[in-house]
C-alpha cells in the first residue's frame, strides 16, 4: 500500500487547479442509463471512484469511452452509451468497493423497469442505511424486496409520478428519486430534498437531456415525467470539498493560494467559517484567493445539510483549528462516527476532546510530525493538512483512501511549495 511522506512547516504559495467534483460526477454518470443516446461528461476528475463507477456501468452493458486528453491535463472527457442495458444487476463485489453504486437503482428502474442492487453496507463513518432511497422509489410506484443482501426493485408497467416528503435530508436518496422521477408517468413532487450544489448539477444535466424539473436548488422539486430523454454534453461542476480542503491547507501553513476554478457560491458556509477563523478569502478572475491574515482564531462549527457547513469539511477544519489561538467546538450532526481522525491528530500533538457528537479543539502552538493511519477519505486529508503544518516528518499510511477523492494530490501540493512525496511499496 502506498504512503505519503510530508516534511511540514512550509507556507504554501501559488495556484492550485480545482478538479471536477467527485460527488457530482458519481450522480451524473448513472444518468447515462436513462437514455439510449450518448451522454458526454466533461471535466471528470481522475479518481478511483470514477473508474469504479465506469466499471459498474460497463457491467450493465454501457460503453464508457475516455476521449483523448493528455495525461497531464486535468478534466477527462468521457462518453457513456447505454443503447442496450444487458444486465440490471449491480453485484456485491463492485458495490462493496463504492457505496455510490446504489445510484444506479433509480435510473435502472426508470429505464428498464427493474433493478437488483447489492446493499452497500456501512462504511467507516457510519451505518449509512438506504431506507430513504427505497421509500422514495416506492412512492414512485416501485415494488421493493430485500433478499440475500440485495435490493430487488421492480416497476411493472413503469414508474408513476408521486409525492414524497423526505423525513430527513439525504443527498443520495434525493439523487435516486430525481433520476427515477424524470421518466415516471405523470408528475412527481419531492419535498425536503437535499440542496447540495451536486444536486443542482444533477438537475441541470437532466434538464440538458430533456427532463422537466422545476424548483432546482430549493427544498421542493416538481418533476414532470417524459417518455424519453436524449443525450447531452455536460461539464461537471468544480469540487467544492477539494477547494475547501486546499483552502485549509493555505490557512494551516500560513500561505497564500489561488484555488483556480473554485466557486464562492458553492463554498457558502465553508467560506463564512474560514473568514470567522481569520482566513481572508477573495474572489479572483480565475477562482478564489485564500490567505491567513494573522493567527487563526477558534470557531464554533456544526455540520448540516447544504447550505450549512458540510460534513465533508469537518475533519479538514479540525486540523486547521488544532493550531488556532483559543478553543473551537465542532459538532458532527450528519454521521455517527466521523471523528476517526482525532486519535491520529492527537498523536501529532493536537489537543482534542470528543464528547458524543462534539469535539472541543484547544489550539496548540504547533504540531509534530508522526506516522499516522488514514481511515476514510476526509480523515486522510485532515492528516495531510496536519502534516503540512507540523514540524518534522509525517507519514500518512493507507493513502488509497485519499485517491478516492483527491486528484493528483501530491502534485498539486508540490506545485505550491509543499515537501510531499508518495512512496509505493513496490
Ligand atoms: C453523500 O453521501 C456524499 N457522497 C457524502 O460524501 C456526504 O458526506 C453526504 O452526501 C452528506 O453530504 C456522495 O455524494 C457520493 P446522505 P450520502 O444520504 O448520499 C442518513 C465524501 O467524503 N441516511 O445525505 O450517502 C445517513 O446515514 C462522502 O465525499 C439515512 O438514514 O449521504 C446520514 O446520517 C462521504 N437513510 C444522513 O442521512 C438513507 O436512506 C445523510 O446521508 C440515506 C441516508
Amino acid at each position: 500500500m502506498d504512503k505519503i511522506v510530508i516534511r511540514g512547516g512550509k507556507p504554501l504559495s501559488g495556484r492550485i487547479p480545482i478538479s471536477g467534483a467527485k460527488n457530482a460526477a458519481l450522480t451524473l454518470m448513472p444518468c447515462a442509463l436513462l437514455t439510449d443516446e450518448p451522454l458526454t461528461l466533461r471535466n471528470l476528475p481522475r479518481l478511483a471512484d470514477i473508474d469504479t463507477f465506469g466499471h459498474l456501468l460497463n457491467n450493465h452493458g454501457l460503453s464508457t469511452t475516455i476521449e483523448g486528453t493528455h495525461p497531464d491535463e486535468f478534466g477527462r472527457v468521457m462518453t457513456i452509451r447505454a443503447n442496450r442495458i444487458t444486465s440490471t444487476v449491480a453485484p456485491y463485489d463492485i458495490v462493496r468497493k463504492m457505496r455510490a453504486s446504489i445510484l444506479v437503482l433509480g435510473p435502472l428502474l426508470a429505464r428498464a423497469g427493474e433493478a437488483t442492487v447489492s446493499l452497500p453496507g456501512g462504511c467507516a463513518i457510519g451505518n449509512r442505511p438506504i431506507d430513504l432511497h427505497l421509500k422514495a422509489l416506492e412512492h414512485l410506484g416501485a415494488e421493493i424486496e430485500l433478499a440475500a443482501g440485495y435490493v430487488k426493485a421492480t416497476a411493472k408497467g413503469g414508474l408513476r409520478g408521486g409525492k414524497y416528503v423526505f423525513p430527513l435530508v439525504s443527498v443520495g436518496a434525493t439523487e435516486n428519486a430525481v433520476m427515477a422521477a424524470v421518466l415516471a408517468r405523470g408528475e412527481s413532487v419531492l419535498e425536503n430534498v437535499a440542496r447540495e450544489p451536486e444536486i443542482v448539477d444533477l438537475c441541470n444535466c437532466l434538464r440538458a437531456m430533456g427532463a422537466k424539473i422545476e424548483g432546482i436548488g430549493t427544498e421542493r422539486l416538481r418533476i414532470t415525467g417524459v417518455r424519453d430523454l436524449h443525450g447531452a454534453t455536460y461539464a461537471v461542476m468544480p469540487d467544492r470539498i477539494e477547494a475547501g480542503s486546499y483552502a485549509c491547507a493555505a490557512a494551516i501553513t500560513g500561505g497564500e493560494v489561488e484555488l483556480v476554478g473554485a466557486s464562492e457560491a458553492d463554498l457558502g458556509s465553508t467560506l463564512d467559517s474560514l473568514r470567522e477563523a481569520g482566513v481572508e478569502v477573495t474572489p479572483t478572475a480565475d477562482g478564489l484567493s485564500v490567505k491567513r491574515l494573522n493567527g487563526l482564531r477558534g470557531v464554533t462549527v456544526s455540520t448540516a445539510p447544504y447550505p450549512g457547513f458540510p460534513t465533508d469539511m469537518q475533519a479538514q477544519f479540525m486540523s486547521m483549528l488544532a493550531v488556532a489561538e483559543g478553543a473551537s467546538l465542532l459538532t458532527e450532526t450528519i454521521f455517527e462516527n466521523r471523528f476517526m481522525h482525532v486519535p491520529e491528530l492527537s498523536r501529532m500533538g493536537a489537543d482534542i476532546t470528543v464528547r458524543g457528537r462534539s469535539a472541543v479543539v484547544r489550539g496548540v502552538a504547533g504540531l509534530t510530525g508522526a506516522p499516522v493511519m488514514a481511515t476514510d477519505l476526509r480523515a486522510s486529508m485532515s492528516l495531510v493538512l496536519a502534516g503540512l503544518a507540523a514540524s518534522g516528518e509525517t507519514t500518512v499510511n493507507r493513502v488509497y483512501h485519499l485517491d478516492r477523492g483527491y486528484e493528483r494530490l501530491e502534485e498539486k501540493l508540490s506545485a505550491v511549495g509543499a515537501d510531499i512525496e508518495r512512496i509505493g511499496d513496490g
